[in-house]
């Protein structure tokens, strides 16, 4: 069992093609060394053109923050999986909190986003997580098992080797509270239990993310855990410095 770390980026609505150049630009100068990491930046959609021009011949992967799982045809706003590989996206974040709070993702629709992200060749990336309400109800696990089952039904072994899951448990998003490592291995634990009573095996190279503000003075002992397999970071992602630090430390350098 050898799973490589992955740190992604996900930039949120924030930067526009400029400034997205010009972050990966500084990245590409500071990732020297750091290969032992799976790097990943998720811009904006509009945003993707130049970054993919900016990362190219470099280690950083490029993905989105959305997927739609038809092909084409009337669903304003949404974005094509076409449209995205002819980007030069590889990755492609699903079922983030923020897009299930705000968006009305539900379970069923991450399910259909990542059978078309699967089927185009992405590498998904998969986002669960509990409530602060859930989490103090005892209900952390019952949540994390349901978005797994219904997010990742249907779905073959062989296709399931290819996802990366993000655990961001939504009370630690952009909060400055972050889950201890106890607590986040704990999740990470069930999580990887989850998957294995889905794909057996398979699931002990599954990467598995923790999300919600990590940041370079914590991803060391996060990372540490041993069903913690780098992380999906906001706010850390946004400055080029804070971010190589932040790999830094994930990779105990
Ligand atoms: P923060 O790192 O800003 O808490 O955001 C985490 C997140 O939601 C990444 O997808």
């Amino acid at each position: 069992m050898s799973r490589k770390i992955i740190v992604a980026g996900n930039w949120k609505m924030n930067k526009n093609a400029a400034e997205g150049r010009a972050l990966v630009e500084a990245l590409k100068n500071g990732i020297a060394g750091l290969e032992a990491a799976e790097i990943v930046v998720c811009p904006p959609f509009t945003t993707i053109g130049s970054v993919v021009e900016a990362a190219e011949g470099s280690p950083i992967g490029v993905g989105a923050q959305n997927i739609h799982w038809e092909a084409n045809g009337a669903f304003t706003g949404e974005i094509s999986a076409d449209m995205l590989k002819t980007s030069g996206v590889q990755y492609v974040i699903i079922g983030h909190s923020e897009r299930r709070q705000y968006f009305g993702e539900t379970d069923e629709t991450v399910n259909k986003r990542l059978v078309a992200a699967l089927a185009a060749g992405f590498t998904p990336i998969v986002c669960v997580g509990e409530l602060l309400e859930e989490r103090e109800g005892g209900k952390t696990e019952a949540v994390l098992a349901q978005q797994i089952r219904v997010g990742f039904a249907g779905i073959s072994a062989e296709d399931a080797a290819k996802i990366v899951v993000a655990y961001e448990p939504v009370w630690a998003i952009g909060t400055g509270k972050t889950a201890t490592p106890d607590m986040a291995q704990q999740a990470h634990a069930f999580i990887r239990g989850e998957l294995r009573a889905l794909f057996g095996n398979v699931a002990d190279d599954m990467r598995i993310q923790y999300g919600g503000s990590m940041k370079a003075s914590n991803a060391r002992e996060l990372v540490a855990q041993p069903d913690i397999d780098g992380g999906l970071i906001g706010g850390a992602a946004l400055k080029a410095d804070d971010f190589i630090a932040l790999i830094r430390e994930a990779l105990a350098l």
